[in-house]
């Protein structure tokens, strides 16, 4: 790989953000990579091309749609939405892409046409305007083997709907200019995607996946029906190949993608015949699930994980994809629950065997590990790991969850301090955020609903997700956070306890707990007060009203430290401030803090939601009793009993459960 950062947002850029953005092909997929292109830079001019203009009116239309649902659904401002539908034209006149310094070509999947189109596109284009391909399966050697300008194209491939799918394959080929693949990873992150980079192969790296599910189940139709074939899916997917097939009219893309990679790679991977035959599958929705006789769901389930297994250890063998990068991206592109490296992990070694040797003899040819199956699963899963200066960047990657924290998350981030932490040549840590948009959005809430009405529970999930920040507390070595965007809740507590903490302009904080009927459990009542007392009246409205805390206002009060214009500048502070601090950190104190009296009025949020009484009632208790507590240990339980007792509330069954039906919480009826 020819990237030196992890973290994409580490490397410097190589060239400005792009102004004049031309798409070729207005189907489906090429609207919708124009419509996240302007949502994310309303200034771009967008020019769209295509042979026929009414498929350039019913694209622009699309634009228009999304952008008035959007609005509709308060995801975006009204005086944002002229700004983004501003600037986009739609021609049949190649002659229009003259000037534009990025041209994106999403039309048919042929060869020949593809190479037509860029003879086109070189023409008119200046030689160092990026030019790249949404092929989804044509390896970037081949499609631009006739440009004269090699150096300044690669493989850009998207997921639909790619304008809110954040996966983007990036394709890191040897004609291409190991500076723009940095570029395209560093201007996809930036912009709100995740960008994946993987080698030349047919089909890059998901698709194998994808389409080798899909050839897989369409074998398997002499076994089952393709709603039978869903429903075992359904384990694994949220929506079942067959169905997606229907969806995405996929046949004929599953012919042409496996007809490619049986003519590469061998006999096995040639697609089933029927896929010439059906226009349409019978099958289940993805809520809906058929019986299916044990003996057919155990076969359907081997071949479906032998599949899995087969594609994923080749990927990494073959070095096309990352072991993190194809989970996430299985998860977040295709719509798996868990990413077949995680399916192998929790089936075992010996199961994974089994599956993989009954593969083998089912379907000769396809690859095999070429290693023991326990060298596959070792790589970090949540975190992404660079060297900057002597110190050790961790970047929280969950960009599904805003990197909300879970155990796993947790566990990784200890796992690379304590590897690191006895090493003479790292000076210490940074914490930051994976994206623009979130350091972290706190504690995983998909995780709360199995530990309401439990206190013990609770208050023992408390302490256990306090390990990490326990070990801070305790550390010789400065960790410093580094806030690239919202930290929130559990998030921010990670970050109170760094031990110097900068941030970006635009960040801000928040410990949103109480509108969600519990509290936050793991420091956020205690330590802050300790560590800048001065500010205990802006914490009490943060932890009582869920108030929010910009971080210009954080500087002024010296909880953050300093503030950097961008993300890079962010993490540069940040490991200076490592330096800095290597002599002189400072711990949390352990003493008792004086703080001000709770103003006595009504327990309303910030944005006038009515809170919970009881819930607000267990806060104002737990954070004077903290306060006095003799020990920061003493005051740390404190909070995680409160903890416990806020999930036996009423309040907290509400507020979950209105956080995980997507509706506003009504506490009025819970007090
Ligand atoms: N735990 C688990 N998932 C989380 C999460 C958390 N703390 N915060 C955000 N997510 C998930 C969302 O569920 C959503 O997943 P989905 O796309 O599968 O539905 C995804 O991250 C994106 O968030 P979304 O809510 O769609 O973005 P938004 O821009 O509408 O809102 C927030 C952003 C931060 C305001 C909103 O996500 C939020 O309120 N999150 C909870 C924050 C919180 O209370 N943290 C403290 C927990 S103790």
């Amino acid at each position: 790989m020819t990237t030196t950062f992890s973290n994409p947002l580490l490397q410097a850029p190589t060239r400005p953000t792009p102004k004049r953005v031309a798409i070729i092909g207005a189907g489906s997929i090429g609207p919708d990579i124009g419509y996240y292109l302007k949502s994310a830079l309303p200034s771009l001019s967008l020019t769209l091309v295509d042979l026929q203009q009414p498929a350039l009116d019913t694209a622009i239309a699309r634009l228009r749609g999304y952008a008035e649902k959007a609005v509709a659904r308060g995801k975006m401002k009204p005086s944002d939405k002229d700004a983004v539908l501003a600037n986009i034209t739609g021609t049949t006149d190649y002659d229009a892409i003259a000037g534009c310094d990025w041209v994106l070509e999403a039309a048919t999947e042929n060869l020949a046409l593809k190479r037509r189109i860029f003879a086109e596109v070189e023409a008119r284009v200046t030689p160092d305007a990026i030019i790249t391909s949404n092929t989804s399966s044509l390896p970037a050697a081949r499609i631009f083997s006739e440009l004269r300008e090699k150096r300044r194209a690669t493989v850009t491939h998207f997921f639909a709907p790619a304008w809110r799918n954040p996966a983007v394959e990036v394709v890191d080929w040897p004609g291409a200019d190991p500076a723009l693949v940095a570029h395209l990873r560093r201007f996809f992150c930036e912009t709100g995607k995740l960008p994946l980079v993987t080698a030349d192969a047919p089909c890059f790296m998901l698709d194998r996946i994808f389409d080798n599910w899909c050839n897989e189940s369409a074998l398997l139709l002499e076994h089952a029906s393709a709603g039978e074939i869903d429903s075992v899916a359904a384990d694994y997917v949220h929506a079942g190949p067959f169905f997606v097939l229907n969806l995405a009219r996929g046949n004929p893309i599953i012919v042409e993608t496996n007809t490619l990679q049986a003519d590469e790679e061998g006999e096995h991977y040639r697609p089933a015949s029927i896929f010439r035959s059906v226009d349409n599958w019978i099958t289940i929705k993805p809520n809906q699930r058929l019986e299916v006789a044990p003996d057919t769901a155990a076969t359907v389930r081997d071949r479906l994980l032998g599949v899995l297994f087969s594609q994923s250890v080749d990927i990494l063998d073959r070095a096309i994809g990352e072991a993190a990068d194809l989970d996430l991206g299985c998860r977040v592109a295709l719509g798996f629950r868990r990413g077949p490296l995680e399916l192998m992990r929790a089936l075992g070694e010996k199961e994974s065997a089994r599956v993989l040797g009954r593969f083998a003899r089912e379907r000769p040819g396809m690859p095999m590990p070429k290693r023991p199956l326990a060298d596959y699963q070792r790589f970090e899963r949540h975190v992404l790991v660079d060297d900057l200066d002597g110190v050790k960047v961790i970047t929280l990657r969950r960009p599904e969850a805003l990197n909300a924290l879970h155990d796993e998350m947790t566990d990784e981030i200890l796992d690379v301090i304590r590897r690191h932490e006895g090493d003479d040549a790292v000076a210490g840590f940074v914490i930051t955020g994976y994206g623009t948009r979130a350091f972290c959005a706190g504690a995983d809430i998909g995780r709360f609903p199995s530990m309401l009405g439990d206190a013990d529970a609770s208050a023992q999930y408390a302490r256990d997700c306090s390990r990490l920040l326990v070990h801070l507390d305790a550390m010789a070595k400065p960790v410093v956070a580094a806030l690239n965007g919202m930290a929130l809740g559990g998030g921010f507590e990670l970050a109170m306890r760094c031990h110097a903490l900068v941030a970006v302009r635009d960040a801000w904080m928040q410990l949103p707990e109480v509108t969600l009927g519990i509290l936050p459990g793991i420091g956020a009542m205690v330590v802050p007060y300790r560590r800048w007392p001065a500010a205990a009246a802006v914490f009490h409205d943060m932890l009582r009203r869920g108030e929010r805390l910009k971080a210009a206002r954080a500087h002024e009060l010296g909880i953050v430290d300093s503030l950097a214009d961008d993300p890079r500048a962010l993490v540069q502070e940040a490991v200076q401030r490592v330096h800095a601090l290597a002599e002189r950190r400072m711990p949390t104190p352990d003493g008792p803090v004086e703080i001000p009296p709770f103003a006595g009025q009504a327990p309303t949020a910030a944005g006038g939601m009515a809170l919970s009484r009881a819930t607000v009632a267990l806060i104002e208790r737990a954070v004077r009793e903290a306060a006095a507590a003799p020990t920061l240990a003493a005051a740390l339980e404190i909070g995680y009993r409160a903890f416990g007792a806020s999930a036996c509330t009423a309040a907290a069954r509400e507020g979950i459960a209105a956080f995980h039906e997507r509706r506003a919480p009504d506490f009025t009826k819970t007090g």
